[in-house]
Parts: C-alpha cells; sequence; structure tokens
C-alpha cells in the first residue's frame, strides 16, 4: 500500500528513484511523484496514472540531483490526482514529504492548521503532516529531526514518511508507525524503502526501523536514531540485518508478467518451504521456528487462524488440517472482524497469523489483541523481517521467494504446504494419526512439487476454458470440504484479475440460494477430486445440469463420471484428500489468469487493489 523510495548520496537520485518506484509499483499505482534537491531547492513532479507516465512526464525535465524522495500511491483519502500525489510541499517550499499508512486525526489536525492560516492543495491525510511539521518547527525553533518528532507525537494512526528539507539539503528524515520502512546502508550513500525491492541492487546491508523511530539519514555520516516513545530521545544503537533477497527474485525471469511466473514457481516455492522441515527418514517433521512454543500447541485448546484475502482461504484449509490431524478445535477469522468485536480469547489459545507480506494492518491488529488476552501467538509470513515476524511470538516463514503479483499465487500454496507442516508435526508429537498416516500424507507432501508441474503443462488447454469463460459476466466456483476454500480462492482470482463477477460456494449450500443464478449463460466451476463427499458433489453436478448451467469441473485423473457431465474438465494428479488444495487451486489460478489476458486486463496490477495492504 503506497511505496516509498528516498536515496541521499553521490549517485544520480533520480534514476535510483525511479527504478525503486517500478520495483514497488506493486505497492499502489494510481498516480506518482519526486521530489529532488537541487541547488538547495526542492523541485516536485508528480503524475497521475503508472510509473512509467511520470517518467516519461520527466523526460525532458531537469532531474539532476543527489538526494529525492519518490512515491507510489494507493488512494485512500481523495482520488487519485496529481494535487493527491505525494510528494506534499510546505507553503514556503522548504519540506517535501512522502507518506504511507493513515493520519486517522487528520480532520481536527487540518482545522486547526486552517484556523491558523494554511491553506491546503489537495484532499490527502498526508498533507497534514507537512505543515504539522512545518508549523511545530517555526513555533518552537527546532532542527527539523526535533520537530518532526514533537509533530508525531501529535498524530494517531500509521506513518512510514521520508521527508526532504531545503534546512539541509543533504539530509533526509525518515519515520515509522505502523507501516514498514528499511534504510539500505551503502559506502557514503543511502537508500531507503518500504521493503527490500529497491535497495537490494545497491545493498544488503539494512537497518529495519521500529515503530516511534525516527531517523536522521545524512551521508557519509552513521545513522541517528531516536525514538518518539522514549522521553530522553536518547540515540539508539542501528541495528544492521542483512536484507534476505536477491535480485533475480524480483525480475520477470522471461515470463511475461509477474504472475505467471510465480503460478509456475511454485513447484519450487513448495519445494523452498519444505525444505530442510522433513528429515531424511521422514520420522521427524519439524519447524524450527516454533520449537520453542511447540508444547503450548500441543495443549492449545483452540488455535484460531487470523488472516486476509487469499491468507484467509490458507486459514480456511489449515481448518480441516488441524481439525482432522490434531483434533483440537479451531475457528477461522477475518482479521479485520476479529479485531472489533470483542472476541473471547484465553490464554490456552493459539493464535495463528497468516499473511504474504506480514504488513497486513488488520493482521497485525488481530496479533496484538490476542497478545493482550495473553494467546500464544504464531505468525506464517512471506516476508522475511516483516512487522508480522517481528511481533509474534513465534513463528515460520513460508520461503516461497517475492511475491510482485498482487493477486497471491505462490504464496498461498507455501502457507498451505507450512500449515499442512506444522498439522503434521503436532499430530505425530501428540499422537493423533497413525504412523501409517503420517507417513503416507508427508510422503504425499513431498510429490505435491512433480504433481503441480503436471498441471502447469496443461496451461494450453485451460487457455481454451479461459475462451469461454472470458465471455461471460458471472462465474461460480463449487467445492466441498478441503476444495471449499479452492473454489472461494478459484472465484477470488477469477474477480481479482479479470474482473467478472464470481460467487465461491460450498457446493451444497447452491440450493439455498446461488442455485436462482444458473442457466445456460452460467459457467459453474466444479472442485470434484476423491473425496469423501465425492458423491455429493456429483448429485450437486446434476442440479447444475439440469437448469442448463456449463459444467467446467477439476477431477482427479482416470474420472470419468464428473468428466461426462463437463463441457470442460481438468484432470489433477491423485493426491491425499487433505493435500488436493495445493494442487486443485493452481488449474483455477491459470484460468484466472488467462480469462484476465483475453479481456485485456493489467493481470500484475489489477485496478484498485494494492499487495501490502498496510492501512485497515
Ligand atoms: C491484499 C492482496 C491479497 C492478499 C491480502 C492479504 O488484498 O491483494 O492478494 O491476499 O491483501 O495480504 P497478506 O499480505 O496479509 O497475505
Amino acid at each position: 500500500m503506497c511505496g516509498i523510495v528516498a536515496y541521499s548520496g553521490y549517485n544520480e537520485a533520480y534514476p535510483i528513484l525511479i527504478n525503486g518506484l517500478r520495483r514497488l509499483e506493486y505497492r499502489g499505482y494510481d498516480s506518482a511523484g519526486v521530489a529532488l534537491m537541487q541547488d538547495g531547492k526542492i523541485t516536485l513532479y508528480k503524475k497521475r496514472g503508472k510509473v512509467s507516465d511520470l517518467d516519461e512526464f520527466c523526460a525532458d525535465k531537469n532531474t539532476e540531483s543527489h538526494v529525492g524522495i519518490a512515491h507510489t500511491r494507493w488512494a485512500t483519502h481523495g482520488e487519485p490526482s496529481e494535487e493527491n500525489a505525494h510528494p506534499h510541499l510546505s507553503e514556503d517550499g522548504s519540506i517535501a514529504l512522502i507518506h504511507n499508512g493513515i493520519v486517522e486525526n487528520y480532520v481536527s489536525l487540518k482545522q486547526e492548521l486552517q484556523r491558523i492560516g494554511y491553506t491546503f492543495k489537495s484532499e490527502t491525510d498526508t498533507e497534514v503532516l507537512v505543515h504539522l511539521i512545518k508549523d511545530v518547527q517555526a513555533k518552537e525553533n527546532l532542527p527539523l529531526a526535533d520537530a518532526v518528532m514533537l509533530a508525531l507525537t501529535r498524530v494517531e494512526g500509521t506513518y512510514a514518511l521520508a521527508i526532504l528539507s531545503t534546512d539541509n539539503p543533504d539530509q533526509l528524515i525518515v519515520a515509522k508507525k505502523g507501516s514498514p520502512l528499511l534504510i539500505g546502508v551503502g559506502k557514503n550513500e543511502y537508500f531507503i524503502g518500504s521493503d527490500g525491492a529497491p535497495i537490494v541492487e545497491y545493498t544488503k546491508k539494512v537497518v529495519y526501523l521500529e515503530d516511534g523511530d525516527v531517523a536522521v539519514v545524512t551521508p557519509k555520516k552513521p545513522l541517528v536514531i531516536r525514538n518518539i516513545n522514549d522521553e530522553e530521545h536518547l540515540r539508539k544503537r542501528p541495528y544492521f540485518q542483512k536484507l534476505e533477497m536477491s535480485l533475480d527474485q524480483l525480475e520477470k525471469g522471461g515470463f511475461e508478467t509477474y504472475m505467471l511466473k510465480e503460478i509456475f514457481e511454485q513447484p519450487k516455492a513448495i519445494t523452498d518451504s519444505m525444505r530442510g522441515r522433513i528429515n531424511l527418514k521422514k520420522d521427524v517433521v519439524s519447524l524450527g521456528g516454533i520449537i520453542e512454543y511447540e508444547s503450548k500447541m500441543m495443549n492449545a485448546k483452540r488455535f484460531i487462524i487470523a488472516a486476509c484475502g487469499t491468507s484467509w482461504h490458507a486459514g480456511l484449509v489449515a481448518e480441516y488440517l488441524f481439525e482432522s490431524l490434531i483434533r483440537v478445535p479451531v475457528e477461522v477469522e477475518y482479521a479485520s472482524e476479529f479485531r472489533y468485536r470483542n472476541p473471547i480469547i484465553h490464554e490456552d489459545d493459539v493464535l495463528i497469523a497468516i499473511s504474504q507480506s506480514g504488513e497486513t494492518a488488520d493482521t497485525l491488529a488481530a496479533v496484538e489483541l490476542a497478545k493482550r488476552h495473553g494467546a500464544t501467538v504464531i505468525g506464517i509470513c512471506n516476508v522475511v523481517g516483516s512487522t508480522l515476524a517481528r511481533e509474534t511470538m513465534a513463528g515460520s516463514y513460508t520461503h516461497a521467494g517475492p511475491e510482485i503479483g498482487v493477486a497471491s499465487t505462490k504464496a498461498f500454496t507455501a502457507q498451505v504446504t507450512v500449515l499442512a507442516l506444522m498439522a503434521l508435526s503436532l499430530a505425530h508429537k501428540t499422537g493423533t494419526i497413525s504412523r501409517s498416516q503420517y507417513h503416507q500424507l508427508v510422503n504425499d507432501l513431498e510429490s505435491i512439487p512433480d504433481k503441480i508441474e503436471m498441471v502447469l503443462k496443461q496451461e494450453q488447454f485451460i487457455q481454451k476454458i479461459a475462451q469461454f469463460v472470458a465471455t461471460r459476466p458471472n462465474a461460480i466456483f463449487l467445492g466441498r470440504g478441503v476444495n471449499y476454500p479452492v473454489a472461494l480462492e478459484g472465484a477470488l482470482k477469477l474477480k481479482e484479475i479479470s474482473y467478472i463477477h464470481a460467487e465461491g460456494y460450498p457446493a451444497a449450500e447452491m440450493k439455498h440460494g446461488p442455485i436462482a443464478l444458473i442457466d445456460e449463460h452460467m459457467p459453474v466451476i466444479v472442485v470434484a477430486t476423491e473425496q469423501q463427499t465425492y458423491d455429493k458433489v456429483v448429485s450437486n453436478i446434476q442440479e447444475v445440469i439440469a437448469r442448463k448451467g456449463t459444467v467446467i469441473s477439476v477431477v482427479t485423473e482416470g474420472d470419468t463420471t464428473v468428466k461426462n457431465m463437463s463441457k470442460f474438465c481438468i484432470e489433477i494428479p491423485h493426491t491425499e484428500e487433505l493435500l488436493t488444495p495445493l494442487v486443485a487451486t493452481v488449474p483455477l489460478q491459470i484460468l484466472a489468469y488467462h480469462v484476465a489476458l483475453i479481456r485485456g486486463c493489467n493481470v500484475d496490477r489489477p485496478r484498485n487493489l494494492a499487495k501490502s495492504v498496510s492501512v485497515e
């Protein structure tokens, strides 16, 4: 959600900034802007649209500079426009500021500032910050960093900030609360990013700012970091870490889009998420990150899984895995609902928060809430060093590699893999499954990457199905049991990237409503693999056919019953029922992908969405 990049050093800033914005564009892409320090003055260029529009606009402008800040926006307050795009300038042009997050008390601050004469050019909450900082600086006669610290004590909400000021033309001031920000340390130069993507090309030495940190960043000088929550504002010792990311992972690697690359990366992503976690004899599945809390997990009275979007679907799959294998009740919660409904949380509950980015505001709030109630809080996330990784007591990384396509694909299958490992490890240790069942599932899990490879080979065939679905305004996805979340995920993928209205439903629930929508125009995509309820799903398909709906099915190879009832039938290799989502989701990702392409949609950056939703 909004991307921040900033640079100060001896190199040309503009190429670093624009390149960084391109790498961050998945975070927001409705407008972009850059502020450059040129001969002690700030020059501002902003443009509605993509980063490439901004770059085109700047092509004939003077962009020579060694210090600058840049931003790509995902609109919250005010529509995408040049006025609302960041950076925002103080009235005298001496301060430029970029912001990721939301100033929740911006209305009262804005009214206060307007009363004393400040005028606003934009509808954003962010502009409040620049005037507030300027006002505090002028009234208290403080150096900028101190003014920022004081001003921020009045701000409610979340922020990652980068500020440029004519007072100290080389210097950047950066601050963080609730939205991620890291500083890359080069030789006599510094790079700022809302994640590692704009930094990794230049340095792997980074400092992750903590909530309340305000840093003064000046080339050739050490970082000065203080925290607004420390009353004495003492200097903190920067904690340098290695950025766990490589440039290759951020490139498209010969694929047309990131999403296609990430769909095809799934066999590797799943292998990587299992690596080192299943021992050679397969006797022990263990997740190093949770060892310390394993006994708490083994004695849990209940698991609460909190997540959003696709990660929530991974949580739903886990509900089946955990309840079947460990026999402990599981509640899967939308983090956004959980946090506001005064939930009952006990000390012997274990909350598992799932998030690809590790920065989803609602998921982080659920973590906070569970911690406050004394529950054990475990995280599953993909981005190393993310807020979720730092705020949970223990956890497991999915190790799927950076996911850039806004619609999540490999992160989902990697999440399900880690959740399956977790369930298997706990079930084995608590003795809730037999040795043979355990071995069968572990063996099957290890064979999933090969099975996905087989599905990926069917891309061309699925493309043909996509030609059909792309002409329809609606689609229904059905599945039962562990395939119900697969249906939800299939529907979500299709609506996210192709803008076709799609609903996911438990197959048997269809008759309680959605059946009214079925006619000869409605494609019904049914996941009907070998499972306990297979015969029931077959009956549901009959109900669809009786109403002239068009059946597109995903079945286990060799199936003839459902195949004969379908207009199109995708066969997937036989998989243990509980692990089926890992394979059955893949053809639905490919289907959504090709439908979106046929309809001319931007699959990597679908309209209105953002990859990392760091606002409520
Ligand atoms: C956004 C993304 C989704 C993602 C969801 C949760 O809505 O567009 O793809 O599933 O956020 O994100 P998280 O990073 O917490 O998994």
